[in-house]
């Protein structure tokens, strides 16, 4: 290609123009939303009944600091997506591991693992979606293992996916979906039965 030539020179100086520009464009913009920042950069504090405070004043000291410990990861926060739409966002982000790693996208899958990983943090904490007579060490008390498998889980198959161990990565999400399936046999309730049918 020839220096002289008035088109290409026009193109280049577009190119860089454009670049400069469009450089400029992201440094001014808002770094929310994305995967590191959300609307709220704190838990917002929500009024919470009577009922609840009582059962959550009393998990022991101990047990609200290794609950905590457990979920500070967890640095994106919502000021109004329920428990149910963060699941389907876990349920989407995990959707799109599976599939990354099908087509053996490492990238993507990691991606979408770590993301995954540390999820949006619902309205009003996750335990205010938990049924109150689980509110207890006895119940709650299952959520470390959980958490081992689920968000532990996903940092190692984003490791394996990074390094292109496909066969390693599918067979740790077996391993996810297992911590998935442990969690809503323990908590999840209000199954979007429906109220009209009676009988068979
Ligand atoms: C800490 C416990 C816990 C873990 C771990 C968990 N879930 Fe959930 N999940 C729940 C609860 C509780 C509900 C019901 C929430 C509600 O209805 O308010 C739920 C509901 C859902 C729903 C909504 C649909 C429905 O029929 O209720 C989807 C989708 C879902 N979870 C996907 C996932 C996926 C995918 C994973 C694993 C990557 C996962 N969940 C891990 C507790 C958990």
């Amino acid at each position: 290609m020839s220096r002289k030539n008035p088109l290409v020179a026009a193109v280049v100086a577009m190119a860089v123009f454009g670049a400069s520009a469009v450089g400029t464009a992201y440094a001014d913009a808002p770094k929310y939303p994305s995967v590191e920042k959300t609307s709220a950069d704190t838990p917002k504090k929500y009024k919470m009944s009577k009922e609840f405070m009582e059962a959550v004043g009393k998990l022991s000291p101990e047990f609200l600091e290794q609950f905590k410990k457990m979920t500070s990861k967890h640095t994106r926060f919502s000021e109004d997506a329920t428990a149910r739409q963060v699941m389907m966002e876990l349920l989407s982000d995990t959707q799109c591991v599976t599939t990354m790693l099908m087509v053996e996208n490492g990238e993507m899958a990691a991606d979408c693992a770590l993301r995954a990983s540390a999820h949006r943090w619902p309205k009003g904490h996750l335990l205010a979606y938990v049924q109150l007579n689980q509110i207890n060490v006895d119940s709650l008390g299952a959520l470390p293992g959980i958490n081992e498998l689920v968000e532990k889980g996903l940092e190692r198959v984003a490791d394996m996916a990074m390094k292109k161990d496909f066969i390693s990565a599918g067979a740790e999400m077996g391993n996810v979906l297992k911590g998935c399936a442990t969690c809503h046999a323990l908590f999840r309730f209000d199954k979007g039965t429906s109220k009209y049918i009676v009988g068979e």
